[in-house]
Protein backbone atom coordinates (compact mmCIF):
# COMPACT_ATOMS: atom_id res chain seq x y z
CA UNK A 1 0.00 0.00 0.00
CA UNK A 2 1.36 3.52 -0.35
CA UNK A 3 2.69 5.29 2.32
CA UNK A 4 -0.38 7.69 3.00
CA UNK A 5 0.66 7.82 6.68
CA UNK A 6 3.72 9.23 5.82
CA UNK A 7 2.88 11.62 2.91
CA UNK A 8 -0.26 12.71 5.41
CA UNK A 9 2.41 13.89 8.34
CA UNK A 10 4.99 15.26 5.57
CA UNK A 11 2.26 17.79 4.35
CA UNK A 12 1.19 18.18 8.21
CA UNK A 13 4.58 19.34 8.83
CA UNK A 14 5.27 21.38 5.71
CA UNK A 15 1.44 22.79 7.11
CA UNK A 16 2.89 24.00 10.49
CA UNK A 17 6.14 25.14 9.18
CA UNK A 18 4.83 27.51 6.63
CA UNK A 19 2.48 28.75 9.52
CA UNK A 20 4.99 29.48 12.15
CA UNK A 21 7.40 31.09 9.84
CA UNK A 22 4.69 33.08 8.48
CA UNK A 23 6.30 36.35 9.43
CA UNK A 24 9.68 35.17 8.32
CA UNK A 25 8.10 34.48 4.76
CA UNK A 26 6.02 37.70 4.28
CA UNK A 27 9.25 39.80 5.12
CA UNK A 28 11.23 37.86 2.57
CA UNK A 29 8.56 38.06 0.39
CA UNK A 30 8.63 33.89 -0.18
CA UNK A 31 4.88 33.24 -0.03
CA UNK A 32 4.96 32.26 -3.51
CA UNK A 33 7.31 29.85 -3.35
CA UNK A 34 6.33 28.53 -0.31
CA UNK A 35 2.61 28.20 -1.82
CA UNK A 36 4.31 26.23 -4.71
CA UNK A 37 5.72 23.91 -2.63
CA UNK A 38 2.51 23.50 -0.26
CA UNK A 39 1.06 22.86 -3.82
CA UNK A 40 3.13 20.76 -4.65
CA UNK A 41 2.74 18.77 -1.65
CA UNK A 42 -0.85 18.59 -1.83
CA UNK A 43 -1.25 17.24 -5.37
CA UNK A 44 1.40 14.05 -4.12
CA UNK A 45 -0.93 13.81 -1.00
CA UNK A 46 -4.26 14.38 -3.45
CA UNK A 47 -2.44 11.30 -6.23
CA UNK A 48 -1.88 9.08 -3.14
CA UNK A 49 -4.82 9.23 -1.62
CA UNK A 50 -7.15 8.67 -4.89
CA UNK A 51 -4.73 5.47 -5.86
CA UNK A 52 -5.35 3.82 -2.19
CA UNK A 53 -9.37 4.75 -2.36
CA UNK A 54 -9.02 3.30 -6.13
CA UNK A 55 -7.26 0.04 -4.49
CA UNK A 56 -9.85 -0.04 -1.74
CA UNK A 57 -12.73 -0.01 -4.15
CA UNK A 58 -11.35 -2.13 -6.20
CA UNK A 59 -10.96 -4.49 -3.41
CA UNK A 60 -13.78 -4.64 -2.21
CA UNK A 61 -15.74 -4.73 -5.06
CA UNK A 62 -13.86 -8.28 -5.15
CA UNK A 63 -14.67 -8.92 -2.11
CA UNK A 64 -18.90 -8.63 -2.92
CA UNK A 65 -18.30 -10.31 -6.06
CA UNK A 66 -16.85 -13.28 -3.84
CA UNK A 67 -19.38 -12.72 -0.97
CA UNK A 68 -22.89 -11.98 -3.31
CA UNK A 69 -21.52 -14.43 -6.02
CA UNK A 70 -20.47 -17.26 -3.33
CA UNK A 71 -23.97 -16.99 -1.79
CA UNK A 72 -25.44 -17.03 -5.25
CA UNK A 73 -23.40 -20.10 -6.14
CA UNK A 74 -24.33 -21.72 -2.83
CA UNK A 75 -28.17 -21.16 -3.56
CA UNK A 76 -28.19 -22.65 -7.36
CA UNK A 77 -26.16 -25.86 -6.26
CA UNK A 78 -28.99 -26.38 -3.59
CA UNK A 79 -31.70 -25.86 -5.98
CA UNK A 80 -30.33 -28.07 -8.87
CA UNK A 81 -29.23 -30.80 -6.28
CA UNK A 82 -32.79 -30.57 -4.84
CA UNK A 83 -34.14 -30.53 -8.15
CA UNK A 84 -32.19 -33.99 -9.07
CA UNK A 85 -33.29 -34.90 -6.09
CA UNK A 86 -29.88 -35.26 -4.46
CA UNK A 87 -31.53 -33.25 -1.53
CA UNK A 88 -34.32 -33.15 0.62
CA UNK A 89 -36.67 -29.50 0.70
CA UNK A 90 -35.07 -28.70 4.33
CA UNK A 91 -31.90 -28.93 3.41
CA UNK A 92 -32.15 -26.95 0.46
CA UNK A 93 -34.30 -24.23 2.35
CA UNK A 94 -31.60 -24.66 5.20
CA UNK A 95 -28.65 -23.99 2.52
CA UNK A 96 -30.70 -20.96 0.65
CA UNK A 97 -31.27 -19.23 4.25
CA UNK A 98 -27.66 -19.70 5.67
CA UNK A 99 -25.76 -19.20 2.24
CA UNK A 100 -25.66 -15.33 2.94
CA UNK A 101 -25.20 -15.57 6.61
CA UNK A 102 -21.59 -17.75 5.34
CA UNK A 103 -20.88 -15.36 2.87
CA UNK A 104 -21.68 -11.95 4.04
CA UNK A 105 -19.21 -11.98 7.26
CA UNK A 106 -16.51 -12.59 4.78
CA UNK A 107 -17.59 -9.75 3.00
CA UNK A 108 -17.07 -7.81 6.62
CA UNK A 109 -13.70 -9.30 7.41
CA UNK A 110 -12.60 -7.71 4.33
CA UNK A 111 -13.49 -4.27 5.56
CA UNK A 112 -11.74 -4.98 8.90
CA UNK A 113 -8.88 -5.95 6.86
CA UNK A 114 -8.34 -2.45 5.71
CA UNK A 115 -8.99 -1.28 9.11
CA UNK A 116 -6.58 -3.46 10.88
CA UNK A 117 -3.67 -2.85 8.21
CA UNK A 118 -4.31 0.83 9.27
CA UNK A 119 -4.19 -0.16 12.57
CA UNK A 120 -0.79 -1.89 12.11
CA UNK A 121 1.09 1.01 10.36
CA UNK A 122 -0.15 3.42 13.41
CA UNK A 123 0.67 0.28 15.81
CA UNK A 124 4.42 -0.42 14.40
CA UNK A 125 4.98 3.44 14.71
CA UNK A 126 4.20 3.31 18.27
CA UNK A 127 6.15 -0.15 18.93
CA UNK A 128 8.88 1.34 17.46
CA UNK A 129 8.88 4.24 19.78
CA UNK A 130 8.42 1.77 23.06
CA UNK A 131 10.49 -0.69 21.68
CA UNK A 132 13.67 2.61 21.50
CA UNK A 133 15.76 1.60 24.37
CA UNK A 134 15.87 4.06 27.41
CA UNK A 135 19.45 5.35 28.02
CA UNK A 136 21.03 3.25 30.44
CA UNK A 137 21.78 5.37 33.95
CA UNK A 138 22.58 4.06 36.73
CA UNK A 139 21.06 4.43 40.00
CA UNK A 140 23.49 6.23 42.81
CA UNK A 141 22.53 9.41 44.38
CA UNK A 142 24.73 12.58 44.16
CA UNK A 143 25.76 12.92 47.78
CA UNK A 144 26.30 16.60 48.81
CA UNK A 145 27.49 19.41 47.28
CA UNK A 146 27.70 19.21 43.45
CA UNK A 147 31.35 19.91 42.41
CA UNK A 148 31.78 18.69 38.51
CA UNK A 149 34.76 17.58 37.54
CA UNK A 150 35.85 16.41 33.76
CA UNK A 151 38.20 14.76 32.18
CA UNK A 152 39.17 14.11 28.83
CA UNK A 153 36.00 14.82 27.67
CA UNK A 154 35.27 13.97 23.93
CA UNK A 155 32.25 14.26 21.69
CA UNK A 156 30.66 14.21 18.88
CA UNK A 157 26.62 14.09 17.36
CA UNK A 158 28.47 11.83 14.63
CA UNK A 159 31.25 9.65 14.02
CA UNK A 160 32.67 11.94 11.89
CA UNK A 161 32.61 15.23 13.30
CA UNK A 162 34.38 15.62 17.12
CA UNK A 163 32.60 18.48 19.22
CA UNK A 164 34.76 18.43 21.70
CA UNK A 165 38.25 17.71 22.18
CA UNK A 166 39.83 16.41 25.53
CA UNK A 167 38.62 18.88 27.13
CA UNK A 168 39.60 19.24 31.07
CA UNK A 169 37.07 21.49 33.23
CA UNK A 170 36.85 21.93 37.25
CA UNK A 171 33.58 23.22 38.73
CA UNK A 172 34.33 22.66 42.75
CA UNK A 173 31.49 23.54 45.11
CA UNK A 174 30.01 26.75 45.24
CA UNK A 175 32.33 28.24 42.80
CA UNK A 176 31.46 30.67 39.93
CA UNK A 177 32.88 29.37 36.30
CA UNK A 178 32.34 30.74 32.97
CA UNK A 179 32.38 29.01 29.56
CA UNK A 180 32.86 31.61 27.08
CA UNK A 181 33.76 30.93 22.94
CA UNK A 182 32.92 31.78 19.41
CA UNK A 183 29.68 30.51 17.97
CA UNK A 184 29.15 27.20 17.33
CA UNK A 185 32.39 26.05 19.51
CA UNK A 186 30.53 23.49 21.87
CA UNK A 187 29.51 25.30 24.67
CA UNK A 188 25.85 24.16 24.52
CA UNK A 189 26.92 20.82 24.02
CA UNK A 190 28.83 20.65 26.84
CA UNK A 191 26.01 22.11 29.03
CA UNK A 192 23.67 19.37 27.22
CA UNK A 193 26.36 16.66 28.55
CA UNK A 194 26.43 17.68 31.65
CA UNK A 195 22.72 17.67 32.37
CA UNK A 196 22.67 14.29 31.17
CA UNK A 197 21.12 14.76 27.57
CA UNK A 198 23.81 13.59 25.56
CA UNK A 199 25.43 10.21 25.51
CA UNK A 200 28.17 8.54 23.91
CA UNK A 201 30.68 10.65 25.02
CA UNK A 202 34.37 9.61 26.12
CA UNK A 203 36.22 10.38 29.04
CA UNK A 204 35.38 10.91 32.63
CA UNK A 205 32.43 13.20 34.29
CA UNK A 206 31.89 13.47 37.66
CA UNK A 207 29.04 15.44 40.08
CA UNK A 208 29.60 15.05 43.60
CA UNK A 209 32.01 12.66 42.96
CA UNK A 210 29.97 10.12 40.98
CA UNK A 211 30.42 9.02 37.34
CA UNK A 212 27.78 10.87 35.05
CA UNK A 213 26.34 7.74 33.57
CA UNK A 214 26.00 6.22 37.28
CA UNK A 215 23.71 8.60 38.41
CA UNK A 216 20.38 8.27 38.94
CA UNK A 217 18.46 10.51 36.50
CA UNK A 218 16.53 12.53 39.00
CA UNK A 219 18.82 13.02 41.11
CA UNK A 220 21.08 14.54 38.51
CA UNK A 221 17.78 16.91 37.47
CA UNK A 222 17.53 17.55 41.64
CA UNK A 223 21.11 18.48 41.34
CA UNK A 224 21.28 20.66 38.22
CA UNK A 225 19.04 23.60 37.11
CA UNK A 226 19.43 24.72 33.28
CA UNK A 227 17.99 27.66 32.17
CA UNK A 228 19.01 28.69 28.75
CA UNK A 229 18.11 31.68 26.67
CA UNK A 230 14.64 30.15 25.74
CA UNK A 231 13.27 28.29 28.24
CA UNK A 232 10.07 26.83 27.77
CA UNK A 233 7.05 28.31 30.01
CA UNK A 234 3.61 26.53 29.51
CA UNK A 235 0.08 28.04 29.28
CA UNK A 236 -1.21 28.83 32.60
CA UNK A 237 -0.41 30.65 35.50
CA UNK A 238 2.44 31.94 36.81
CA UNK A 239 1.78 29.80 40.10
CA UNK A 240 1.43 26.83 38.15
CA UNK A 241 4.91 27.78 36.53
CA UNK A 242 6.50 28.17 39.37
CA UNK A 243 5.33 24.93 40.78
CA UNK A 244 6.93 22.96 38.17
CA UNK A 245 10.22 23.68 40.11
CA UNK A 246 8.81 23.17 43.81
CA UNK A 247 5.43 21.66 43.88
CA UNK A 248 5.20 22.37 47.49
CA UNK A 249 6.31 26.35 47.48
CA UNK A 250 4.23 28.67 49.42
CA UNK A 251 3.47 31.72 48.12
CA UNK A 252 5.67 33.68 49.96
CA UNK A 253 8.22 31.46 48.81
CA UNK A 254 6.90 32.16 45.33
CA UNK A 255 7.06 35.89 45.77
CA UNK A 256 10.55 35.92 47.20
CA UNK A 257 11.36 34.35 43.85
CA UNK A 258 9.39 36.91 41.76
CA UNK A 259 11.44 38.99 44.04
CA UNK A 260 14.82 38.76 43.22
CA UNK A 261 13.81 38.19 39.58
CA UNK A 262 12.82 41.83 39.74
CA UNK A 263 9.51 40.32 38.20
CA UNK A 264 7.51 40.94 41.35
CA UNK A 265 6.21 44.77 41.01
CA UNK A 266 5.14 43.85 37.69
CA UNK A 267 3.00 40.92 38.42
CA UNK A 268 1.53 43.17 41.78
CA UNK A 269 -0.37 45.15 39.07
CA UNK A 270 -1.26 42.29 36.77
CA UNK A 271 -3.48 39.15 38.36
CA UNK A 272 -0.52 38.48 41.11
CA UNK A 273 0.06 34.47 41.30
CA UNK A 274 -2.94 33.96 38.82
CA UNK A 275 -1.73 36.43 35.87
CA UNK A 276 -2.48 34.06 32.93
CA UNK A 277 0.71 32.97 30.73
CA UNK A 278 0.28 32.09 26.97
CA UNK A 279 1.73 29.44 25.41
CA UNK A 280 5.53 30.07 25.90
CA UNK A 281 4.64 33.28 27.57
CA UNK A 282 3.57 34.78 24.75
CA UNK A 283 1.38 37.58 26.52
CA UNK A 284 5.05 38.49 28.08
CA UNK A 285 8.06 40.23 27.11
CA UNK A 286 11.36 38.77 26.23
CA UNK A 287 12.99 39.93 29.39
CA UNK A 288 9.96 39.20 31.62
CA UNK A 289 9.72 35.68 30.10
CA UNK A 290 13.38 35.01 31.00
CA UNK A 291 12.98 36.85 34.17
CA UNK A 292 9.78 34.31 35.49
CA UNK A 293 12.20 31.55 34.07
CA UNK A 294 14.95 32.88 36.58
CA UNK A 295 12.15 32.87 39.25
CA UNK A 296 11.51 29.57 38.63
CA UNK A 297 14.97 28.36 38.30
CA UNK A 298 15.42 29.70 41.64
CA UNK A 299 12.63 27.86 43.47
CA UNK A 300 14.58 25.27 42.37
CA UNK A 301 16.96 25.64 44.71
CA UNK A 302 19.63 22.82 43.22
CA UNK A 303 23.39 22.66 44.46
CA UNK A 304 24.51 23.30 40.65
CA UNK A 305 23.00 26.08 38.33
CA UNK A 306 24.10 26.14 34.69
CA UNK A 307 22.92 29.63 32.56
CA UNK A 308 23.37 28.73 28.90
CA UNK A 309 23.35 32.58 27.22
CA UNK A 310 20.26 32.95 29.88
CA UNK A 311 20.44 37.12 28.66
CA UNK A 312 20.67 36.79 25.19
CA UNK A 313 18.00 38.74 23.29
CA UNK A 314 16.76 40.47 26.39
CA UNK A 315 16.81 44.51 27.21
CA UNK A 316 19.50 45.56 29.31
CA UNK A 317 17.59 46.05 31.99
CA UNK A 318 16.75 42.78 32.23
CA UNK A 319 20.04 41.35 31.33
CA UNK A 320 21.15 43.42 34.57
CA UNK A 321 18.66 42.04 37.07
CA UNK A 322 19.50 38.87 36.23
CA UNK A 323 22.92 38.96 36.01
CA UNK A 324 22.83 40.71 39.21
CA UNK A 325 21.06 37.38 40.53
CA UNK A 326 23.42 34.93 38.80
CA UNK A 327 26.13 36.70 41.06
CA UNK A 328 24.32 36.14 44.37
CA UNK A 329 23.34 32.82 43.62
CA UNK A 330 27.18 32.07 42.58
CA UNK A 331 28.23 33.08 46.41
CA UNK A 332 26.65 30.01 47.56
CA UNK A 333 26.04 28.14 45.04
CA UNK A 334 28.21 25.89 42.21
CA UNK A 335 27.39 28.26 39.05
CA UNK A 336 28.02 27.97 35.43
CA UNK A 337 27.48 30.59 32.84
CA UNK A 338 27.82 30.19 29.58
CA UNK A 339 28.27 33.71 28.08
CA UNK A 340 28.93 35.98 24.80
CA UNK A 341 29.27 38.92 26.78
CA UNK A 342 32.76 39.27 28.85
CA UNK A 343 31.34 41.88 30.92
CA UNK A 344 29.28 39.34 32.55
CA UNK A 345 31.73 36.49 33.16
CA UNK A 346 34.28 38.95 34.37
CA UNK A 347 33.71 38.50 37.75
CA UNK A 348 34.21 34.04 37.99
CA UNK A 349 36.52 32.68 39.91
CA UNK A 350 37.79 30.79 36.62
CA UNK A 351 37.16 31.21 32.66
CA UNK A 352 37.00 28.78 30.25
CA UNK A 353 37.82 29.88 26.94
CA UNK A 354 36.74 27.35 24.35
CA UNK A 355 37.94 27.32 21.06
CA UNK A 356 36.96 24.49 18.10
CA UNK A 357 36.10 22.29 21.39
CA UNK A 358 39.30 22.61 23.16
CA UNK A 359 40.25 25.00 26.36
CA UNK A 360 42.13 26.94 24.75
CA UNK A 361 43.14 29.13 28.27
CA UNK A 362 41.31 29.07 31.81
CA UNK A 363 42.28 31.33 34.17
CA UNK A 364 40.56 34.46 36.07
CA UNK A 365 39.85 37.68 34.12
CA UNK A 366 42.67 39.51 35.54
CA UNK A 367 45.00 36.62 34.71
CA UNK A 368 43.91 36.13 31.02
CA UNK A 369 44.08 39.93 30.20
CA UNK A 370 47.87 39.47 31.22
CA UNK A 371 48.36 36.75 29.22
CA UNK A 372 47.16 38.47 26.10
CA UNK A 373 45.70 35.68 24.65
CA UNK A 374 42.58 35.42 22.85
CA UNK A 375 40.34 36.46 25.86
CA UNK A 376 41.82 39.42 26.42
CA UNK A 377 41.83 40.16 22.40
CA UNK A 378 38.37 39.42 22.41
CA UNK A 379 37.26 41.83 25.41
CA UNK A 380 39.67 44.58 24.35
CA UNK A 381 37.40 43.86 21.23
CA UNK A 382 33.93 44.07 23.05
CA UNK A 383 34.90 47.21 25.23
CA UNK A 384 35.66 49.27 22.57
CA UNK A 385 32.20 48.35 20.76
CA UNK A 386 30.87 49.16 24.23
CA UNK A 387 32.46 52.09 24.14
CA UNK A 388 31.52 52.92 20.68
CA UNK A 389 27.51 52.01 21.04
CA UNK A 390 27.69 54.52 24.19
CA UNK A 391 28.79 57.10 22.15
CA UNK A 392 32.23 57.18 24.12
CA UNK A 393 34.62 56.56 20.88
CA UNK A 394 33.86 58.85 17.84
CA UNK A 395 32.86 56.48 14.90
N1 LIG B 1 21.74 18.35 17.76
C1 LIG B 1 22.84 18.52 17.03
N2 LIG B 1 23.15 17.63 16.05
C2 LIG B 1 24.28 17.78 15.33
N3 LIG B 1 25.17 18.75 15.49
C3 LIG B 1 24.93 19.66 16.43
C4 LIG B 1 23.75 19.59 17.26
N4 LIG B 1 23.78 20.62 18.13
C5 LIG B 1 24.91 21.32 17.85
N5 LIG B 1 25.60 20.74 16.85
C6 LIG B 1 26.91 21.18 16.33
O1 LIG B 1 27.82 21.21 17.40
C7 LIG B 1 28.63 22.37 17.33
C8 LIG B 1 28.62 23.04 18.68
O2 LIG B 1 27.30 23.50 18.96
P1 LIG B 1 26.94 24.21 20.31
O3 LIG B 1 25.48 24.47 20.30
O4 LIG B 1 27.51 23.43 21.44
O5 LIG B 1 27.77 25.58 20.16
P2 LIG B 1 27.81 26.81 21.16
O6 LIG B 1 29.23 27.01 21.55
O7 LIG B 1 26.82 26.67 22.24
O8 LIG B 1 27.38 27.98 20.18
P3 LIG B 1 26.54 29.30 20.50
O9 LIG B 1 27.46 30.26 21.17
O10 LIG B 1 26.15 29.81 19.15
O11 LIG B 1 25.37 28.91 21.35
C9 LIG B 1 28.11 23.24 16.21
O12 LIG B 1 29.03 23.19 15.18
C10 LIG B 1 26.81 22.59 15.80
O13 LIG B 1 26.74 22.56 14.39
MG1 LIG C 1 25.03 27.63 22.74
Amino acid sequence: MPNIGGQYTALGDTFLENLQGLTATKIYRTDALRQEEMNRQSERFRRITMKVLTMQLNSITIMDLIAYGGAAVGMIVAVVRFRAGCMDLAGCLTILLLAADFFLPMRLLGSYFHIAMNGMAASDKIFKLLDLLEPVRGGRAIPGAGDIHVKNLSFGYTAERGILHGVDMDFPAGSFTAIVGESGCGKSTLAALLMGRLTGYTGDVTVGGVPLSEIEADSLMDAITYVSHKSWLFRGTVRESLLMARPDADDAAMWDALRRANLADFLQGEGGLDTAIGENGANLSGGQCQRLALARALLHDSPVYIFDEATSNIDVESENDIMAQILVLAKEKTVLLISHRLANVRGADRIYVLDGGRVAESGTHDALLAAGGEYAKLWHAQQELERFAKGEVPA
